[in-house]
C-alpha cells in the first residue's frame, strides 16, 4: 500500500473530524442541510474538484462527482455524509472518503476507465432529520411518493419542501429522477460494518449478501393532559404509561420472534414538563427481521397490544418507511468476492442506500471490520489497516468494473 494512500485517507477523515461534533451525545450529529452537513458537502465538492471531478447536485439533493463524462452505464461508488444523532465517525464518511481515495489512486496510476464513473453522496441516509431513512436514494428511485416526501417535517416542524427550497433545490422537482437513475450501470457502496460479523470471522473485509427487512413506525398515544400534583393516581389517562407498556411489548414481541430486532430509540411527550401529565406521547419503532412477514408480524403483535388501550388512552400505529429483505445481486457479489481474493459474504441488519438501489440496478457492498462491533455510537471504529484494505478493495473493484 503506497504511503500516499494512507495519507490521503487519513487526511480525508481528519479534515472532517471537527465537523458536526455533538458535545451532549458525543460523536457526531450531522443532519441533512444543517450547517455541519453543508460544511461536509462543501468539503466533498472541494476535494472532488481537486481530483478534476465534475460536481453536480441532482434534483433530490444527492451530490455526484463525475470522473470524465457522466453516464450512461456508469460505475457509481458512494455512501453518505449525514449521521444519526450522536453517531460515529465512519458510518457513511468512510465510504465517501474511500471512494475519493480509490479514484485518486487510479488517476495516479494512469488508469483510464472504459466506462463512466462517479462518486455519489446520498442525502439523508439516516433519516435523522425527516424520519425516513435512505431518503435521497428513495427519492431518486421513486421509492417514496414525492408529495409524501415534501410533507415530511423535522423536529422544528419545517417541511422537507421548505428545507429543500432553503438548501437551493426546487421542491417541485423532488421525486423520481429517471434520467439520473438511468446513468447508473452498477452501484457500489463501501461501509464500516455495524455489527460483529467480521470480528467473528476474523476477516477485515466482506461482500454484502443481504439486508434484513426493516421499517419504521410511529406509535402515537393520546390521553388527558393534567396537573402532576392535583390529579389522583386513579382515573388518570396518562399516555406516558400507555407508551411504557407499548415499549415493553416491543421488546417482548421481538424476543418471541427469533432473529427479529425491535427498538424504540426516540420518544416525545407533549407538552413535556416534569410536573405535567402529558396529553400525548409519540414513540418511534424500528423493527427488523429475516423476512418481510416476520418483521410485519412483530409490528402486528405490538399493534395488537396498543389496541388493548392501556390507561384509558388511545394508541395508533402508522408506518413511516419500509424496505423488504434485500438480497444483493448474487452474481455480482460472487464476482467481486473473487476479485478480492475470496472474501466472505456477510448479511447485515443495517439499512443502506445500496439496499434501496438494489431493487433497480445491480448493486454491491463491501464491509470493513469494526473492531468494537458498535455503531450508531461514538464507539464505532475501524483501524487504519482495515480502512486501507477497504481502499485497496475499491481500487481492485473499480479496475475490474471500469
Ligand atoms: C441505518 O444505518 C440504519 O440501518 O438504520
Ligand atoms: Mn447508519
Ligand atoms: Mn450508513
Ligand atoms: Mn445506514
Amino acid at each position: 500500500m503506497p504511503d500516499t494512500v494512507a495519507h490521503g485517507l487519513l487526511a480525508g477523515l481528519d479534515e472532517i473530524a471537527g465537523t458536526g461534533r455533538d458535545l451532549r451525545a458525543g460523536g457526531y450529529s450531522r443532519l441533512l442541510w444543517e450547517p455541519a452537513e453543508h460544511e461536509l458537502r462543501a468539503w466533498f465538492s472541494e476535494r472532488a474538484q481537486r481530483l478534476g471531478l465534475d460536481v453536480e447536485v441532482d434534483r433530490n439533493g444527492n451530490t455526484w462527482a463525475w470522473w470524465g463524462k457522466s453516464g450512461p452505464n456508469a460505475v457509481v461508488v458512494g455512501s453518505h455524509l449525514d449521521s444519526v444523532p450522536g453517531g460515529g465517525a465512519y458510518d457513511g464518511p468512510l465510504g465517501v472518503v474511500s471512494a475519493l481515495e480509490a479514484v485518486a489512486r487510479l488517476q495516479a496510476a494512469g488508469f483510464a476507465p472504459t466506462r463512466p464513473c462517479a462518486v455519489l453522496v446520498f442525502a439523508e441516509e439516516e433519516g435523522s432529520r425527516f424520519g425516513v431513512a435512505c431518503l435521497g436514494s428513495r427519492l431518486l428511485s421513486g421509492g417514496i411518493d414525492a408529495d409524501v416526501a415534501r410533507g415530511l417535517t423535522d423536529r422544528a416542524g419545517i417541511t422537507l419542501a421548505d428545507a429543500a427550497a432553503t438548501a437551493g433545490l426546487n421542491p417541485a422537482h423532488l421525486g423520481r429522477d429517471q434520467a439520473a437513475l438511468d446513468r447508473i450501470g452498477i452501484f457500489l457502496e463501501l461501509h464500516v460494518e455495524q455489527g460483529r460479523g467480521l470480528i467473528d470471522l476474523g476477516e477485515p473485509l466482506a461482500v454484502a449478501s443481504s439486508i434484513l427487512a426493516h421499517g419504521r413506525w410511529r406509535l402515537s398515544f393520546s390521553g388527558q393532559g393534567n396537573h402532576a400534583g392535583a390529579t389522583p393516581m386513579t382515573g388518570r389517562r396518562d399516555p406516558m404509561v400507555a407508551a411504557a407498556h407499548a415499549i415493553v411489548a416491543v421488546q417482548q414481541a421481538a424476543l418471541a420472534s427469533p432473529g427479529a430486532r425491535a427498538t424504540v430509540g426516540r420518544i416525545e411527550a407533549v407538552p413535556g414538563g416534569t410536573n405535567v401529565i402529558p396529553s400525548s406521547v409519540t414513540a418511534w419503532l424500528d423493527a427488523r427481521a429475516d423476512t418481510d412477514d416476520q418483521a410485519r408480524a412483530v409490528v402486528a403483535d405490538v399493534s395488537a397490544q396498543l389496541q388493548a388501550a392501556h390507561s384509558g388512552c388511545t394508541g395508533t400505529v402508522v408506518e413511516e418507511s419500509w424496505t423488504g429483505t434485500v438480497t444483493f445481486d448474487p452474481e455480482l457479489a460472487a464476482r467481486l468476492a473473487l476479485a478480492l481474493g475470496g472474501v466472505p459474504a456477510l448479511a447485515t441488519g443495517a439499512g443502506h442506500d445500496a439496499g434501496v438501489l438494489a431493487a433497480r440496478v445491480p448493486t454491491a457492498m463491501v464491509f470493513v471490520r469494526n473492531p468494537t462491533g458498535i455503531s450508531h455510537s461514538p464507539e464505532e471504529f475501524a483501524t487504519l489497516a482495515d480502512c486501507l484494505a477497504g481502499v485497496e478493495a475499491l481500487d481492485t473493484l473499480l479496475r475490474e468494473l471500469l
